[in-house]
C-alpha cells in the first residue's frame, strides 16, 4: 500500500484526523482527511451539497447528483444542465460503470455546416454562433444514475440546489471579474447582459447575493418531472425557441430523443492497480490506458521530474495522442473497432519500441493537432462509507459556453459542437484535424478528452480523480495518477506538482510556469524537443483512500478559485 503520509508524522494526522472527525469539514494545510465520506468540486458551496447528502444517508451518486446540481447554479463558468459530460461509477459491490451524457449533434446537422460556398471553415462559427449548441445531455445522465444507483429520492436531490438558485449566494471574487469583463464587452456578449444582471439591471457585484429565479424554476421542472422536465415541456419549448431564434437548429424531436447511455468503463491495469476510465466517445480512457502500458515498458523508473522522465513522458502522449487523432471517435459510429487493439501490451512494447532515449521523435506527419482548449470544463470526486465512488466531469466545452442562455429558463448553452472536426477530409498546419472518425452526423456525439478516473487496489477503492483542461486533461490526469502510483505523492502533492502536455502536433511540451528549472528544459531541446511555457495546466480534484487505515485524503487544484473540498 502507499504510504500517503510518508512525509509526514503520521500518527500525528491519525489523531488529528479522528478529533477532527466531530467537525463537518477538516482542512490540513492542501489535503483534507475524514473517515467517512468526501466531495471534492470546483465550488466549495457545491461540495458542502454533496457531502451533507452523503451526511444524511444518501450514497455518491446520490451526493453526485446534488453536487452536478448545485455546480449548475453556483459554477455557471462550467457547471451546467445546458452541457454534457461523462460519469465513472465505482458500486458498492466493486463493479466499475458509467454513463455518458455527451452532447449530440442535431438531426439538421451536416458534416459541412460550418463551410463556407469554397469548403473553408467560417471563422467563429462552430463555437460563438447557436450553431455551435449540442443537443445536452447533462440531466439525461443524471436522471440516469439516480434511476440506475440513486438511492434518496430524485426531489430530496435538486432541492439545496433550487435554495441556492431561488435565494441567492455571495458572487464569488472570481465568477464577479468574468461579469465585468462580459459587462465591458456588450457588443461581443449581447445575450450575457441579462445574465449577469440583478432585478435592479446592474451588473451582480463580488460578495452580492447572486439571485437566478428563472434558473430555480427550471430546476423545480426537472425535480418534479425528472428527465422529461428537462427534454419535454415548457423547458423544452422555450430552449428551442430560443436556440431557434438565435440562428440554431435543435428540434423538439433532438431533445425528445436524447437518451444517457450506460457503457462498460475502460480497464488497465499498473503495478497491480486496477485504472478505470470513460470509453469513447471520450478518448480519455483509451489514451490514458494506452500511456500506462507504455510507461511500464520502462526498464527502470525515471527519477520525477528529471530529462529522461519528462522525455519519456512526452515520447508516450505524442503516440497516444496520434491515435487519438486518427482512430477515436463516437463508439455509435465508428465503423471499424481497433480500439481493443490500440490497448494490448503487445501495441505498447511495439510503440515504446519507437522511442528513442535521448532524442524526440521527428515529425512524420501532416495532421496538426488544434489547441484552443482551456480550463473551460469542470470535475468532481466523490466517495462514500461505503466504498461507492462517483468521478464526473461534464463541461459547456468553452467558460460559460456559446454565452447564450433563454432568460426564461436561466441556464447557459454548450458550445460542444466544435469538438467536431470542422472541415471533413482537411487536416491543415493551422490546426485543424479532418479524420472521419469525428466528423459530424447527425445524433452523433463529439469526441472528448474528459477522463474522469477511479483506480482500486485489491478490490477496494483507491483514488478518484479527474480535471478540466481539454485535450491537456488526458495528461494531467495521466500525470497525477502517475504521482501517486509510481512515485508515492500523497493526493495534494501529486496535484501540484510539475505537469508537461504534449498532443503530438503541433510538435511541442507545454510545461507549467516556475515548474520546470532552466538547465532541465536546455537539455531537453538539446534532444530536440521545443518547449513553451504555460501559466497551468489542470484544475485536478482528486481523493484518495487508505484502506489500512480507513482515512479518506482529498485535495483541490490550487488553480481552482472557487474549489473546497467537503467532508465528514
Ligand atoms: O469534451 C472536451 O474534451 C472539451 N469540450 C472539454 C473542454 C474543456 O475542458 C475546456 N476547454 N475548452
Amino acid at each position: 500500500m502507499i504510504n500517503l503520509f510518508k512525509n509526514r508524522n503520521f500518527k500525528a494526522y491519525l489523531l488529528y484526523s479522528l478529533i477532527s472527525c466531530l467537525l463537518f469539514t477538516v482542512q490540513l494545510e492542501a489535503q483534507t482527511f475524514a473517515k467517512n465520506g468526501m466531495v471534492v468540486s470546483a465550488s466549495e458551496l457545491a461540495s458542502e451539497n454533496g457531502a451533507q447528502v452523503l451526511k444524511s444517508g444518501g450514497n455518491a451518486v446520490d451526493a453526485a447528483i446534488s453536487t452536478a446540481f448545485s455546480l449548475a447554479v453556483t459554477w455557471p463558468w462550467a457547471g451546467n444542465i445546458g452541457g454534457g459530460g461523462f460519469m465513472v461509477i465505482r458500486l458498492e459491490d466493486g463493479t466499475v460503470t458509467t454513463i455518458d451524457a455527451r452532447e449530440k449533434a442535431p438531426l439538421a446537422s451536416t458534416p459541412t455546416m460550418f463551410l463556407d460556398g469554397e469548403g473553408n471553415l467560417k471563422s467563429g462559427v462552430n463555437h460563438h454562433t447557436a450553431l455551435a449548441i449540442g443537443v445536452p445531455g447533462t440531466v439525461a445522465g443524471l436522471y440516469k444514475a439516480h434511476q440506475l444507483y440513486g438511492k434518496l429520492p430524485w426531489k430530496e436531490l435538486l432541492q439545496p440546489a433550487i435554495d441556492l438558485a431561488q435565494n441567492g449566494f455571495p458572487l464569488t471574487y472570481s465568477i464577479a471579474r468574468d461579469f465585468e469583463g462580459f459587462a465591458s464587452e456588450p457588443e461581443k456578449y449581447p445575450e450575457m447582459q441579462s445574465y449577469i444582471r440583478n432585478k435592479k439591471g446592474e451588473v451582480v457585484q463580488f460578495g452580492e447575493l447572486w439571485q437566478q429565479p428563472q434558473l430555480a424554476n427550471t430546476l423545480k421542472e426537472i425535480q418534479s418531472k425528472g428527465h422529461k422536465g428537462f427534454y419535454e415541456g415548457y423547458v423544452a419549448e422555450k430552449m428551442v425557441a430560443y436556440i431557434r431564434k438565435m440562428g440554431g437548429i435543435i428540434s423538439k424531436e433532438d431533445l425528445k430523443q436524447y437518451e444517457a447511455v450506460e457503457r462498460a468503463p475502460v480497464h488497465t491495469t499498473f503495478r497491480g492497480y486496477d485504472l478505470y476510465g470513460m470509453p469513447l466517445p471520450s478518448s480519455g480512457g483509451v489514451a490514458i490506458s494506452q500511456m500506462f502500458n507504455m510507461f511500464a515498458q520502462l526498464e527502470e523508473t525515471p527519477e520525477f521530474a528529471s530529462v529522461q522522465y519528462y522525455h519519456y513522458l512526452a515520447e508516450i502522449m505524442r503516440r497516444a495522442f496520434a491515435d487519438r487523432a486518427i482512430y477515436l471517435g463516437d463508439p455509435d459510429f465508428l465503423t471499424y473497432s481497433v480500439i481493443d487493439s490500440l490497448l494490448t501490451d503487445e501495441y505498447a512494447a511495439q510503440l515504446f519500441s519507437t522511442i528513442e532515449p535521448h532524442k524526440a521523435t521527428p515529425i512524420d506527419s501532416i495532421y496538426q493537432g488544434h489547441f484552443n482548449e482551456g480550463s473551460e470544463t469542470t470535475h468532481f470526486s466523490i466517495l462514500d462509507n461505503k466504498g461507492m465512488a462517483v468521478s464526473m466531469t461534464y463541461t459547456l466545452e468553452h467558460g460559460y459556453g456559446v454565452k447564450m442562455h433563454a432568460p426564461e429558463l436561466g441556464f447557459l448553452f454548450n458550445n460542444e459542437m466544435g469538438d467536431f472536426n470542422a472541415v471533413p477530409g482537411v487536416t491543415t498546419s493551422q490546426g485543424q484535424i479532418g479524420t472521419a472518425a469525428n466528423q459530424i452526423v447527425p445524433g452523433k456525439r463529439m469526441l472528448s478528452s474528459m477522463s474522469p478516473y477511479i483506480v482500486t487496489k485489491d478490490g477496494q477503492p483507491f483514488m478518484v480523480i479527474g480535471s478540466p483542461g481539454g485535450r491537456t486533461i488526458i495528461n494531467t490526469v495521466f500525470q497525477t495518477i502517475l504521482g501517486v502510483l509510481a512515485y508515492d505523492m500523497p493526493i495534494n502533492k501529486a496535484i501540484e506538482s510539475s505537469k508537461i502536455h504534449h498532443q503530438w502536433l503541433p510538435d511541442r511540451i507545454l510545461y507549467e510556469r516556475y515548474l520546470m528549472d532552466p538547465a532541465t528544459r536546455q537539455a531537453l531541446e538539446a534532444m530536440g524537443h521545443t518547449l513553451m511555457e504555460v501559466s497551468n495546466l489542470g484544475r485536478l480534484m482528486g481523493i484518495t483512500y487508505d484502506e489500512p487505515s480507513g482515512i479518506i485524503s482529498g485535495a483541490v487544484d490550487s488553480a481552482s478559485p472557487d474549489g473546497g473540498v467537503s467532508a465528514y
